[in-house]
């Protein structure tokens, strides 16, 4: 695997691919990779000859409190896990690559609407940051095919919605959440649970499969306020505390309403020093 990390030595590259007809599929990840990771390389391998990976902590979708410095960086381990599912280069830029202006002063991407929701409602100015950083990205890749995992429903849905509206080339691949056995979806921030919070963290999934259980049985008649109500207790006695628990049109994220078909349970709760995300979509 090629490690590069300029610009021009990665276009020098893609090029050349390019030259002798090879497709290209994209992963961007920010490091500290897990299974999860591995298998959005996996599946980027059935969709194009070559597959690039990039590695890069985006400043831009950090807010001023969050955990930017303590973010875990394991270059090593990951170019290892990244060489073992066969990626043919690592895109690894600094900062001053992305962003030779700093972040401020940087044109930027922003998606409407769905950008304010959920977590860009706790989160604010953090979508601006994903649809700027990955419109960066695929302007410097130029991929045939991108693929991200469906744990970040949002973000997928904002990145759709991006291509969408920006006319974008680039075929978004969803790749199915990666779990571990108790069902707690694998995540780079999981790091930060000690070993008794992960024993509880899975009652985050389990309350989402409780919630679209309750949906199945009767959505006709559902007040759905009533229920995310009883889903935060479930999770407050088990010591987790929700950031947010929404059931959602499955392509808009506003609120569902009572004959939605395709929907989707969106949820975040923190856990000691963790922020956990999980999503369940729900089809009627
Ligand atoms: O999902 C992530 O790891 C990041 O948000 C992404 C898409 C790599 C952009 O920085």
């Amino acid at each position: 695997m090629k490690t590069v990390e300029n610009i021009k030595e990665l276009r020098t590259q893609v090029k050349s691919w390019r030259m002798q007809g090879l497709t290209i599929a994209f992963v961007p990840t920010m490091g500290n990779l897990h299974q999860g990771h591995l298998s959005l390389v996996k599946a980027a391998h059935k969709y194009a000859d070559k597959v690039i990976a990039s590695i890069f902590v985006n400043p831009m979708q950090f807010g001023a409190n969050e955990d930017i410095d303590s973010y875990p960086r394991t270059l090593e381990q990951d170019q290892e896990q990244l060489v073992s599912v066969n990626t043919d280069l690592l895109f690894l830029p600094t900062p001053a690559t992305i962003y030779p202006k700093g972040t401020d002063d940087n044109a930027y991407v922003e998606v409407p609407n769905i950008s304010a929701l959920h977590c860009g409602a706790s989160r604010p100015g953090h979508f601006r940051g994903v649809a700027t950083v990955v419109c960066k990205l695929f302007n410097i890749v130029q991929p045939d095919v991108a693929c991200f995992g469906t744990k970040d429903y949002q973000q997928l849905q904002v990145i759709k919605t991006m291509i969408e509206d920006l006319s974008m080339s680039v075929d978004i691949v969803p790749v199915e959440t990666i779990r571990e056995e108790s069902g707690l979806a694998m995540s780079s921030r999981n790091g930060y649970l000690t070993a008794k919070e992960k024993t509880t963290a899975p009652v985050l999934y389990q309350t989402l499969q409780w919630l679209s259980e309750q949906l199945h049985k009767g959505q006709q008649t559902i007040d759905f306020t009533a229920l995310i109500t009883q889903a935060s207790d479930r999770l407050a006695q088990a010591g987790l505390k929700t950031d947010y628990i929404n059931i959602c049109h499955a392509k808009t994220l506003e609120t569902a309403v009572l004959d939605d078909k395709e929907m989707v349970i969106l949820a975040a709760a923190y856990l000691g020093k963790a922020r956990l995300i999980d999503n369940l979509p729900v089809s009627l």
